[in-house]
């Protein structure tokens, strides 16, 4: 592709910044601290979990960078960025979660493969772009088409970055033409976040973002979208970022049984305190995210002090200062709440999270419930031990 290149090694990687915890170096994989995510409702750029597959792309010459549209369509061309710009913008406010966070808790029941993660592989951002419905449309499909008649019913975006789960071939995933053709689905072919240029490690210089959906699917480093008949029959659509049920091992797994993952479940985790934490006896403050995939609004987050017999509701926010009301037009449907509640400890105690979203859909109590052997969409309650004894909290 002219203008952006796919490296094979890992010699020209953006800077990153020293507080975030390294689960992996090459590819680089990492997040933040956990107590990070609570100190603003939009998750600052540097300290957005980043999760890669290999190198990181290198933009040579901007003004050459294209994306192909082809496929299933009359007249496949080629957008560049200023193409692209030049559509109307929108800032749609989301939280991208990986389909692997919290994993780590979920290999303490038993083991699964891949990258570790504690609560943090998640953030909340204002992302910068063209819909996905208007691109669409420069190529001759109208808004909220599931399919056409040359057969188009999915929409594939291929990446330049190279991997190996791919044998050395181009990241890709793919979401339903009536995903890609909604406007209400607020698909974006996405330059910048929060306010500033996309930057290399998050799909300099265009990504795509799918609101509501496992971050698998929002490809970086857009090379092209291909309108197809079926699903993309990359990598991570096929064998990966599926859920399997506990009973499934690697002797026994049927790739093909299974659909590829898209909507989050519901989640919620407890950031302003650390599993295992010491604190002095009196009032605490448990401070979390929680979030619901498919533009589904938080309607509650239950807290409790007795592992589940009893719960006191912990109060919601996003933009300080104003109201969250779930599903409401004022809100951001696409993005976390900020949870909040203030607990009086006099011993040793765990503090349990769970949200419910407007679904009424309900975390699950347990990780063994929903342990799978790639260790994803752990969604179990949350739980911190706060241990008794002399802090600075
Ligand atoms: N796109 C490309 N091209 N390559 C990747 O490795 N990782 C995916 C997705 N898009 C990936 C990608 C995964 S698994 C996630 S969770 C998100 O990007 C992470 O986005 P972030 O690094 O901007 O947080």
């Amino acid at each position: 592709m002219p203008g952006i290149r796919g490296p094979s090694e890992y010699s020209q990687e953006p800077p990153r910044h020293p507080s975030l915890k390294v689960n992996a170096k090459e590819p680089f994989n990492a997040e933040p601290p956990r107590s990070a995510l609570v100190s603003s409702y939009v998750t600052p750029v540097d300290l957005f979990y980043k999760r890669n597959h290999g190198p990181i792309p290198i933009v040579d010459h901007l003004q050459s960078y294209s994306v192909t549209l082809t496929g299933l369509i009359q007249n496949p061309r080629k957008l560049f960025i200023k193409d692209i710009r030049s559509l109307p913008k929108y800032n749609v406010t989301a939280t991208l979660q990986c389909a692997g966070n919290r994993r780590t808790a979920m290999s303490k029941v038993r083991n699964v493969r891949g990258v570790g993660w504690d609560v943090s592989a998640i953030g909340n951002a204002v992302w910068g772009g063209a819909k996905l419905a208007d691109v669409l449309e420069l190529v001759g499909i109208p808004k909220l088409t599931a399919s056409t008649n040359l057969g188009a019913r999915h929409v594939e975006f291929v990446s330049v970055d190279r991997c190996k789960e791919e044998n050395g071939g181009p990241y890709k995933a793919s979401i339903t033409l009536s995903q890609a053709t909604n406007p209400e689905a607020d698909v974006l072919l996405a330059y910048e976040m929060n306010g500033e240029t996309l930057n290399r490690d998050h799909g300099f210089p265009l990504r795509v973002v799918v609101p509501g959906v496992i971050g698998a699917r929002s490809v970086k480093w857009l090379d092209s979208i291909n309108v197809i008949a079926e699903e993309s029959q990359g990598f991570f659509m096929r064998k990966d970022y599926k859920m399997f049920p506990p009973s499934v091992n690697w002797d026994n797994i049927n790739w093909s049984s299974r659909r590829p993952q898209m909507d989050f479940p519901v989640q919620s985790a407890i950031c302003s305190v650390e599993d295992v934490q010491m604190v002095k006896p009196g009032k605490v403050s448990i401070k979390g995210y929680a979030v619901s995939g498919g533009g589904r609004g938080i309607e509650r987050v239950d807290i409790s002090l007795d592992g589940g017999k009893n719960w006191v509701e912990a109060s919601r926010t996003q933009e300080p200062g104003k109201q969250y009301i779930s599903e409401h037009s004022s809100s951001d449907k696409w993005a976390w709440v900020l949870f909040e509640a203030t607990i009086d400890v006099s011993q040793t105690t765990e503090v349990i999270a769970k949200a419910v979203d407007s679904a009424a859909n309900v975390q699950p109590e347990n990780v063994e419930s929903v342990w799978n052997l790639r260790g994803v969409l752990n969604t179990s309650w949350h739980r911190v031990l706060l241990r008794l004894g002399h802090s600075n909290l």
